[in-house]
């Protein structure tokens, strides 16, 4: 048996005998040898011969391919181009077939310009996108930028992105920038009582900085009937369109939802689950909000309603109810083609020394926090999870919104932590709440403006940028 060649015999041969390295390579038959071989190469020497990685290219072990075709990238030889092109189109791994493509625009030759826009139709998105990324160094060649501009209507979403923010980008971006922060006095600190789809006609665009809210349950409370369960989707999509309209750019909703049951009409017929928040989700991603994270709100099972009675005494399979005790806070962001970092740019140093998450806080997306009952809503926020929402997705001084307000967690939890808040809610019991609360406890803050959908209207119609 030979013994197993190392990193330093392979140094040593590439520095001082070429031929005894051509020769390793040639007769490692061995898969396991000839790739630890590979892997180890590092950069090629003046006069290494790229032919003797050749047959590697038809080896029967996937990372051998992948490894062969790294290497022959680093040679930079245009006539490897026609073979990496074969196995960038006909490998049988996807992952061998992305190298291949990205070992040819590593090679930073024209030459290599009509292999890559050839690899522009490939099905695989991946591959289109390493083929961009390898075409964009010749930007400058009018038909190459024609060819990647024709892409901004490709199928897929993330070339579309790609191709939107090399070609695209919105030439007034700074003077965004310069208004990011800002909001509309108009809004600050305001409660509406009224529909909120009648109110958000007022409501200038991207005006906003963060919404958490959550929506009336289907069917479940007396504040929430609705012809069917396709028109309550209808009703929260069309409100969470407007929402999109009015926040700013790459800024945050977040919708507190889970699946309702509606109970049975009687024994003969059974209750019906409705998947709220995955439903939902389908409707707001073709709307322009881009998914971010799904965060799990987590209660004691204490606290929740007992679905178990039944299966606790018969125990037959199929009649397994467990108790619901999670909620989802779904994280979604108005779609762009800028960074996050874009946003936290447009803030000045002190906010955002001012707004830093301070100690301890969750990192997992499993959010224990035990529920709150109140005597007037049936339905409201916990202010923890309102305080976690705020800190973690807006700055101090931003505009944060809650369209089915109920008793206004958020806003106190708003002006607790320094930013302003807009609330509306259509029932006038909940905004007498709020009322009360802010004449008996000062929870939203003295300057705090109570309207009607009319009284609105009238003050919005002379909204100005602030701070
Ligand atoms: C689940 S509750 C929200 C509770 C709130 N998160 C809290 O902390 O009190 C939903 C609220 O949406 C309100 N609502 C329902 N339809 C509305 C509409 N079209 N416009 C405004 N508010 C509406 C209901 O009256 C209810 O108070």
């Amino acid at each position: 048996m030979t013994a197993m060649v190392t990193k330093e015999q392979i140094a040593e041969l590439k520095q001082n005998n070429l031929p005894g390295l051509h020769q390793l390579i040639q007769e490692k038959a061995d898969s396991r040898e000839l790739l630890f071989v590979l892997e180890n190469l590092g950069y090629l020497p003046r006069g290494f011969d790229a032919n003797v990685l050749v047959p590697f290219l038809k080896h029967p072990n996937d990372q051998v391919r992948l490894w062969t075709i790294k290497n022959l990238g680093k040679v930079t030889d245009p006539r490897f181009m026609k073979l990496l092109l074969e196995s960038a189109t006909a490998d049988a791994d996807s992952m061998v077939r992305r190298e291949a493509v990205s070992s040819i625009g590593r090679m930073r030759t024209e030459k290599a310009i009509p292999y890559l826009t050839q690899l522009l139709n490939d099905s695989d998105p991946k591959i289109v996108l390493q083929a961009i990324r390898g075409l964009l160094v010749f930007r400058a060649n009018l038909p190459v930028k024609e060819q990647l501009e024709k892409l901004a209507k490709h199928p897929n979403e993330m070339v579309q992105s790609v191709i939107r923010k090399e070609f695209f980008q919105n030439s007034n971006g700074h003077e965004a920038k310069e208004h990011h922060a800002t909001s509309p006095r108009g809004l600050q600190n305001v409660v509406v009582q009224g529909d909120v789809r009648e109110i958000l006609k007022y409501v200038p665009d991207e005006s906003i900085h963060l919404t958490f809210t959550s929506p009336p349950y289907y069917n479940a409370r007396d504040y929430s009937i609705y012809e069917s369960y396709n028109a309550y989707l209808d009703f929260l999509t069309q409100v969470f369109c407007e929402v999109h309209r009015i926040t700013k750019e790459g800024r945050f909703l977040i919708v507190n939802t889970s699946p309702v049951i509606v109970p049975r009409v009687s024994r003969a017929h059974s209750s019906k689950r409705y998947p709220i928040p995955f439903d939902l989700h389908a409707r707001l991603v073709q709307n322009g909000w881009e998914f971010i994270d799904d965060i799990i709100w987590l209660k004691p099972e204490s606290s929740v309603k007992n679905r178990n009675a039944g299966f606790l005494q018969h125990r037959k399979p199929l009649g397994y109810k467990p108790n619901p005790t999670t909620e989802y806070l779904m994280v979604y962001r108005k779609q762009t083609d800028k960074l996050l970092d874009w946003n936290m740019r447009a803030y000045a140093w002190d906010t955002i020394q001012a707004s830093r998450i301070q100690g301890e806080y969750e990192t997992s997306n499993v959010w224990k926090i035990d529920p709150t009952f109140d005597r007037v809503h049936s339905a409201v926020f916990p202010l923890e999870l309102c305080n976690r929402v705020i800190k973690f997705y807006s700055y101090k001084g931003d505009l944060v919104f809650d369209p089915f307000a109920g008793s206004g967690t958020l806003g106190k939890a708003a002006r607790n932590l320094q930013r302003y808040f807009f609330l509306t809610e259509q029932e006038k019991k909940y905004v007498e709440r709020m009322k009360q609360d802010l004449v008996e406890k000062d929870l939203f803050g003295n300057e705090t403006r109570f309207s009607t959908l009319e009284q609105f209207a009238e003050l919005a119609s002379r909204a100005k940028p602030s701070r």
